[in-house]
């Protein structure tokens, strides 16, 4: 998610969540081939599996960005067909993607003869308006899936919503499309040899147990990030039922983390922002986020801020 699942967050969330895949931010290849890419791509061994999310359009330009990222010891190399944000769609990639099949059919074998890692994407069910008056609008989607696949592409996250291209902020765009799970499970019975990961509205362990059992995987978003603990439910539920990491004990390795990053530069915001959701829910947990808020503008802040912000919870 951009602005949000940089290396410090994924370090945070592979504290609570040791089996989960990562994804990285949606990370242009023009960025790539034309950046900084040190500090787009680097990240800490502990974050494995880690997928590269990519944005882009341009075949070449993609296949480069893919063996960079894949040089890099990224798990998986993703294309990103479900952002539709203005700044996105006057690129040509993103959402739009979906309304040229063939292209991203391109793209995917142009990144396939690169890199070794699987090559994947992430779509939404349909995006409006349609660009085929042929087809309904599944099968819209099942051609599209169908033409990618093609490609050698085998797993695709399913962002249920359509993308509606015009008029919608992305929030709008992530709340406002209804959500259409049974399109996604349409899928599945019609491509019984690929892998299909739901994506959109999943919160809860009940929901993921549910769809657990339509679909090889599921992707949480907002979720993840405004309540990360509920990874560690997950990975107990789900794999381990001895895993109870207390949210103290998360804080206090991630301090030992940002102690680290601090020395080698990395700004104290960037990394104590991603912690505010930790106590979601628990008493003391405004107050909690508060003290690190005001804590982290104190010039003379350090990774001890952590640590002194477990007294406030502690003391509930
Ligand atoms: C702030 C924000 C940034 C996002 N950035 C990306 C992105 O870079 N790439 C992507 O595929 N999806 C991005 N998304 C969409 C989410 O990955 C996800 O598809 C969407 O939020 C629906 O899932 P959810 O209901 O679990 O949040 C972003 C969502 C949010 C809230």
């Amino acid at each position: 998610m951009m602005d949000y699942t940089d290396r410090h967050c994924r370090y945070l969330l592979r504290l609570l969540a040791p089996g989960a895949l990562l994804y990285t931010e949606m990370v242009t290849s023009a960025a790539i081939a034309r950046g900084d890419v040190p500090r787009l791509l680097a990240f800490h061994p502990a974050e494995h599996p880690v997928a590269l999310q990519l944005g882009g359009s341009d075949p070449r330009e993609l296949a480069l960005a893919a063996r960079v990222g894949a040089g890099y010891g990224y798990d998986e190399i993703n294309l990103n067909c479900g952002c539709p944000s203005d700044r996105v769609q006057s690129g040509r990639f993103g959402a739009c993607l979906m309304g040229e099949p063939e292209r991203v059919a391109a793209c995917v074998r142009a990144m396939r003869a690169e890199v070794a890692v699987p090559v994947t994407v992430k779509c939404r069910i349909g995006i409006e308006p349609m660009p085929r008056q042929d087809l309904d609008e599944y099968g819209f989607l099942r051609d599209f899936v169908g033409t990618v696949a093609e490609a050698g592409c085998q797993i695709f996250i399913v962002h249920a919503r359509s993308a509606i291209l015009a008029g919608l902020s992305p929030k709008e765009n992530r709340e406002i499309p209804p959500l259409r799970y049974d399109l996604a499970r349409r899928l599945r019975k019609d491509f019984p040899h690929l892998t299909f990961v739901l994506n959109g509205g999943i919160r809860t362990l009940e929901a993921v147990k549910e769809h657990l059992q339509d679909f090889a995987g599921v992707m949480l978003g907002r979720e993840a990030y405004n309540n990360p603990y509920v990874l560690a439910t997950l990975h107990r539920e789900l794999f381990d039922p001895q895993w109870a990491p207390s949210r103290d004990a998360i804080v206090e390795q991630y301090a030992q983390y940002v102690r680290e990053r601090l020395a080698e530069g990395h700004p104290l915001r960037a990394m104590v922002r991603h912690v505010h959701g930790l106590y979601a829910g628990m008493p003391r947990a405004r107050a909690w986020r508060r003290f690190l808020s005001e804590g982290v503008t104190s010039p003379a802040a350090n990774a001890d801020l952590l640590l002194e912000s477990l007294d406030i919870v502690r003391a509930a």
